[in-house]
Order: structure tokens, then sequence, then C-alpha cells
């Protein structure tokens, strides 16, 4: 196993930097993914990695690519990153510490004057959050080619902003940056560095995550039309009530969902209510379902059954009900979570599989991909209070140059 030396401060110094992007109070970051404020963090990566030599270029779902010659150019890179996109009431880590950690390493290769065989790639992967534009992880599907980009031309973000004029919007004003081919450069391997985002690290006194693989996701968005009416003057038994029947839709969804292992994860975390006024009955209520399981069998059973769920529930309205996330469970190739492992000499490490879900759920679909995570204080994220120390970051980041060095040689 080769070592090199990471540069803790520097990398927490990027990280700090890259947080007042969009700081909110309590130190969490808001930094949506297409906008100005994600171009500004963007700027600054570039910035951080043209000075150690590295190329920068931009593909058709803008995800940003940092590159470092290896001794044979032609020789498939090893490639590592995460996304820089945040949630709206999110953390100074989630994302953004993986492609920190990326360009730390390549940094501290640079300093180190050593040359891999290979070269290394760092990739800033656009929309993994899937909070503005949903789903989650666009970028890395569309590079993957587990869905066209044009899938989600039509998609809104809550002012109604389609993504295909974000995106587009995005690559004008970024037009100085060279292209490369969306799928192009197919990696040896790929590997990320992120934070737990939850508490099993912490809990067991561990340093590093080899991570295993990724529990599936599926989201779907659902659509209640009844029909707006006076607060005061519709009698009860006339009305076509949105959120009533969102009410009875999701007690039933929560009977379906119920597991008494709590492996299981539903959410409801997004609802959009029309015409949204104390007085008048809602004619319109759409709202998100987050359902997760590490068991595809499971996960199919349960997803395939929300629509007949919710349609036997509501009394009044219209339903529909859409798929928009469907990521399978995945289990990472032994190349890479067997690279991880034997780079974890020196620290306390752990095995498990993710609870989030990650680009590289789509990046195991072209090459064999693994994750190292660091982690979270009380095993928060998706809160502002999302909490990873200097000297953890820069644990998961030695563990990741030492895993990239051994791949890349
Ligand atoms: O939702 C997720 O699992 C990821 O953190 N965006
Ligand atoms: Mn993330
Ligand atoms: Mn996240």
């Amino acid at each position: 196993m080769r070592d090199v030396a990471i540069n803790g401060e520097r990398q927490w110094a990027r990280l700090m930097d890259l947080a007042r992007l969009g700081a909110i109070p309590g130190d969490g970051v808001n930094r949506a993914c297409l906008t100005a404020l994600d171009r500004e963090a963007r700027r600054l990566v570039i910035g951080w990695a043209t000075a150690i030599g590295a190329t920068v270029t931009i593909d058709a779902a803008a995800n940003l690519w940092l590159r470092r010659e290896g001794s044979d150019p032609t020789a498939a890179p090893v490639l590592t990153g995460s996304h820089m996109d945040s949630q709206p009431a999110g953390g100074r880590f989630d994302g953004i510490y993986g492609v920190i950690a990326g360009l730390e390493a390549i940094t501290a290769l640079h300093d180190a004057g050593i040359v891999t065989r290979r070269p290394i790639e760092v990739v800033g992967w656009t929309n993994e959050e899937g909070s503005r534009f949903a789903p989650g992880c666009m970028g890395s599907m569309a590079w993957s080619g587990f869905a066209p980009l044009s899938t989600w031309d039509e998609v809104r973000d809550p002012e109604g902003i389609r993504f295909a004029d974000a995106l587009a919007e995005h690559l004008a004003v970024e037009a100085d940056l060279p292209c490369r081919t969306l799928g192009s450069n197919k990696p040896h391997a790929y590997v990320e560095a992120h934070i737990e985002q939850g508490p099993l690290l912490e809990a067991a006194g561990d340093d590093i995550g080899i991570v295993t693989g990724i529990q599936g996701s599926r989201w779907f968005r659902v659509t209640l039309t009844g029909a707006s009416a006076h607060a005061g003057t519709a009698p009860v038994k006339l009305r076509r009530d949105a959120v009533q029947d969102m009410v009875r839709a999701v007690a039933a969804l929560n009977v379906l969902m119920d597991d008494p292992d709590d492996v299981l994860r539903f959410t409801v975390g997004r609802i959009v209510v029309e015409p949204n006024s104390s007085n008048s009955v809602a004619g319109r209520v759409t709202f998100s379902i987050d359902c997760r399981h590490p068991r595809r069998d499971v996960l199919l059973a349960r997803g395939d059954a929300v629509a007949a769920t919710i349609r036997a529930a509501v009394n009044d309205c219209d339903v529909a009900v859409e798929e928009v996330f469907h990521a399978m469970p995945v289990t990472f190739d032994p190349l890479v979570v067997e690279a991880v492992a034997a780079s974890c000499a020196g620290y306390r490490s752990m095995r498990l599989a993710s609870g989030a879900f990650h680009d590289a759920q789509f990046a195991a679909g072209v090459a064999p991909s693994g994750m190292i995570f660091v982690p979270s204080r009380d095993g928060i994220s998706h809160n502002p209070a999302e909490y990873s120390s200097p000297a953890q970051l820069a644990a998961g980041t030695r563990v990741l140059a030492r895993t990239l060095l051994a791949l890349a040689s």
C-alpha cells in the first residue's frame, strides 16, 4: 500500500470557502444545482484544479471533469468525485466533500511528484440531490446511459423553470470550458468519498466505512385533483377536497409501508397544495413518495402497490401516480471494495451498506465502483447541523488517495 501526504488544513479551508456559497443559518448550505451559486462553487474548484495542471472539461449534462494525466494517457482513468449541489437545508459536507477529497488526493500526488500509470479524474456530478429538479442523480444517470438526458427536459423546479432550460443556460454561461462527450472516457474503476449521513461509524467508534453497496430507492409523484371551493359555504359532503384525500392516501401508504424491523424507509417530504389558501378548499395536492429498501423484491412489491393503495384510499379526487426514480440496490465490485479495505491501515474501519443513494449507484453500471465513508456527528445529514471533523475528513481522503494510487498503478 503506497501512501501520500494529505493536507487536511488545505482540504478543510477549501470546504469552508465553498460553505460560504449558499450559507444559511446554523452552518448550513443551500446551493441548488445549475444556479449562479453552483457556478461560483464550480469556478472555485476549477481554479484549484488548474493550479495543479489538471485539465477541465464539461459534458452535456454539465458534469464537471478534472483530469490529472498518467504516464499512459491511453489507459482508462480511475474516477473519483461526488456531487456539488446541496439540499435546500443542507450541510457543508454532503457531496462536496467527495469532490474536494478527490481534488486533495490529486493535489497531494502533484505535490509529491507521483505520476500514476492511469490518469485520475475527479468528477462533480450534476443534480445528485434531486431537490430543485426531481429525481436525483440526473448527471450520473445520463453519463452512465441509465436514462437519456432528454428524459427530464420537462421537469420543473418550484419556480416553474424547466430542467432543459436551466441546463442550457448553465452550459451557455460555462461555454468557455472545453466539452467532452457525455459518457466518454469510460473509467477503469470509480471510488467516491462521502460522509456516512448515518450513525453507524460514530456508534462503533470507527474512522472509515468500507461501503459494500447501496440500497434501492423508488420515488413517485402523486397528484390528487379535486375542486377548490369556499371554506365557508361549500357543504363538506359535496366537497372534492384534495388535502383530505391526501391524508387518507398517506394513512393507507403508512400501512402498506409498515415494517416492524424498521428497515424499509418511507418518506413524504414534499407537499404542494393548490390554491394553498386558508379559506379555499384545496383543489389539487401534489406530494412526493421516497421509498427505500436493501432488497429488490421488497422494493418492487411495495412500490408496485403504491398506486392501487392510493386509489383505494381516496374518496373524491382523481389520482395520478408517476414513478420518477427507480434505482435498484447495488452491490459494489470486490475490486474496489477490497482496494478500499487494503487502504485502511492505521484506521478503525467497518463494512457497511449505504442507506443514502449516491452517484456511485449508477457508476456501478459502467465500471467497478465503491465508496469510502467518514463519520457524521450524531448521524445527522440533510440538515445544517451536519458535521464531520477536519481529522475525520482528512482520514477519509488519505484512504481515498491510497485507494486511487492502488487502482491507478
Ligand atoms: O437522498 C439521498 O439519499 C441522497 O443523499 N441525495
Ligand atoms: Mn450526497
Ligand atoms: Mn444528499
